[in-house]
Parts: structure tokens; C-alpha cells; sequence
């Protein structure tokens, strides 16, 4: 199975078990203050049913779905919009990752680089219009 196959079986297995969202964002927000304080006026319900789209696009992308909506995604987050540094893109994946490692029942350690791979792609773009 290719890594991205690998990653759509992944989270839909995330999806399908409750909290992962919210376990996302309790790991990224307590990842760094510089974090929290992006998120100091969201509303945290919207935000995880818009990252549930997100990262689907990640994960479409990497299956060559045209990358139209992850290049919205870097105008809305680049420097002359919400501002997020490329660095806190690490804190991002890492938070992931910790998440999916424990939502994810058949978890394994391809399926971490699977994801590792997948999401780097899309990331590097969005990224790159910063
Ligand atoms: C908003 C996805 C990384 C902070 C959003 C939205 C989506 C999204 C879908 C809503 C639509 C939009 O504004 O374009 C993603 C994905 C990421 C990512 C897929 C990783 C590849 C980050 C990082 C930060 C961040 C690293 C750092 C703090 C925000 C903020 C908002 C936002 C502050 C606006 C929240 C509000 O409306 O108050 N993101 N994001 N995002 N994202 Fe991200």
C-alpha cells in the first residue's frame, strides 16, 4: 500500500474515534505560548471541523488532488495575513503525529512515516507563500 493509501485509512480511523480533535489541540495549544496566542479569540468547536477539511486536503493532495486549496491555505496563513511562522509548522506535525499515535487502533511505525511523508509535502507548499 502507498503512503498515501496508508494515511487515508489512518484517519479515518482517527475520525471515527472520539476526542481526536480535541486531543490535537490540547497538545498543540500546550506546545508553545507563541501557539496559544494565535488561538487566543477562536472559536475552538469552528476551528476543529475546519481542520477536520484541512487536513483531508493535506492527505488529497498528496494523492494529486491540484493543490487550489492548500494554496488558499497559505494566503490565509501567511505573513501579511494570520502570520504563522514556518517554525510552529513543526510543533504542528509533531502534535499530530502524537495524536494519531494514540487514536489510530492499528497505529505502527510505517504508519508514522506515512504520515510524516504525506503531511511534509503539503506543508512545504502552504509554507512556501509565507
Ligand atoms: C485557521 C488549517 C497550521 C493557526 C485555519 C483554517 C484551516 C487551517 C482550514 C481555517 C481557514 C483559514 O483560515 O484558512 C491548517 C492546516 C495547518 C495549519 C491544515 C497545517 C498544515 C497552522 C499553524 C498555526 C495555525 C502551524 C499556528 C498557530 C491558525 C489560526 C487560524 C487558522 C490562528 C485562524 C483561527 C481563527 O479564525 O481565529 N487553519 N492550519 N494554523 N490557523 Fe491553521
Amino acid at each position: 500500500m502507498n503512503a498515501a493509501d496508508r494515511v487515508m485509512q489512518s484517519y479515518g480511523r482517527c475520525c471515527a474515534s472520539s476526542d481526536f480533535f480535541d486531543d490535537f489541540y490540547q497538545n498543540f495549544l500546550a506546545s508553545s505560548p507563541q501557539i496559544r496566542e494565535k488561538f487566543a479569540n477562536t472559536d475552538m468547536t469552528a476551528q476543529k471541523q475546519l481542520l477536520r477539511q484541512g487536513i483531508l486536503n493535506l492527505v488529497l493532495y498528496a494523492r494529486g488532488m491540484p493543490d487550489t486549496k492548500l494554496r488558499a491555505l497559505g494566503c490565509s496563513h501567511a505573513r501579511d495575513a494570520l502570520d504563522i511562522r514556518p517554525e510552529l509548522y513543526e510543533l504542528w506535525l509533531d502534535s499530530l503525529l502524537r495524536t494519531i499515535r494514540i487514536h489510530d487502533r492499528a497505529w505502527d511505525e510505517q504508519t508514522g512515516v506515512a504520515w510524516r511523508e504525506v503531511l511534509t509535502k503539503g506543508i512545504n507548499l502552504i509554507k512556501s507563500y509565507y
